[in-house]
């Protein structure tokens, strides 16, 4: 792979790895040994790559993207709970533009194609007022290459787009649109960010269900998201619910109240 990116500050410091445990241990360890703001670590491959809740993110060598950018946040900045929504809007718009592909934005932290299969999801972790924003993007890798598990419910850009892709090109062009995107949001600049959500949210207006980390679930019709990042919920009483955290999966795609403008 290239090592240099066409932006402006972010990933100009950057570290290319081949095979890390996780590009967040990597990103925090450059943190505590004097990282830039914008420092970004990428790995060929992580042998301990991780998800949201403590799972694991398939992270086979020579196929994918597995990125972590080091941000410091200022004091400006909006509720952290909006960031991963911007690093998704972010890198949905940078795969529209550059890969003419239609993907979508699905609370809180997931990239997905039209049919709602996984293409890339998102990791928040904070170390003091640091945000590292770690990316896994399926790539390169075909269905079969895919763990049985993930079949059902994941999908590559390859897939998508239909042809093998450049993975460097796919870096530049996700932080790209992650530097313009953060370069707003840490100045507390959040109104073209409200209409780019819901241009792009898949879940809108459809049935969901919620399953909470205490492993309670609540069922209602989703109806974007409020000025903290939370997920809106219209229970079936009418009151509408705000999501803080939960994983959310679709009920029955053909209970939509309002179509999505895909
Ligand atoms: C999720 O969907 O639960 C989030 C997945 C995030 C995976 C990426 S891959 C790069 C970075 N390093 C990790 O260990 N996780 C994130």
């Amino acid at each position: 792979m290239r090592c240099i990116v066409s932006t402006r500050w972010l990933g100009k410091a950057l570290r290319w790895l081949e095979t890390v445990t996780s590009t967040q241990d990597e990103a925090k360890e450059w943190v505590q040994s004097g990282a830039p703001h914008g420092a970004v670590v990428v790995a060929d491959q992580q042998t301990a790559g991780r998800g949201r809740w403590g799972r694991s993110w398939f992270s086979p060598p020579g196929k994918n993207l597995y990125l972590t950018a080091a941000l410091q946040v200022p004091a400006t900045a909006p509720p952290l709970g909006t960031l991963s929504l911007l690093v998704g809007i972010a890198i949905a718009e940078a795969l529209r533009t550059h890969f003419q592909t239609p993907v979508f934005v699905k609370w809180a932290n997931d990239v997905v194609a039209a049919d709602g299969r996984k293409l890339a999801g998102i990791l928040i972790e904070q170390h003091e007022n640091w945000a590292l924003v770690g990316i896994g993007a399926n790539v390169n890798l075909t269905t079969d290459e895919l763990p049985d598990e993930l079949k059902p419910i994941a999908v590559s850009l390859r897939c998508l787009v239909g042809k093998e892709l450049d993975r460097w090109a796919v870096l530049d062009a996700i932080l790209h649109s992650l530097e313009a995107w953060w370069d707003r949001w840490a100045v507390g600049d959040t109104s073209p960010f409200w209409q780019a959500w819901a241009g792009l949210d898949w879940l809108y207006g459809k049935r969901v269900q919620v399953l909470f980390p205490d492993g309670t679930t609540m069922e209602g019709i989703a109806k974007g998201v409020a000025e903290t990042g939370a997920l809106q919920l219209q229970l079936d009483n009418g009151l509408v619910q705000t999501v803080v955290a939960g994983d959310v999966t679709v009920r029955a795609l053909d209970t939509a109240e309002e179509g999505h403008p895909s």
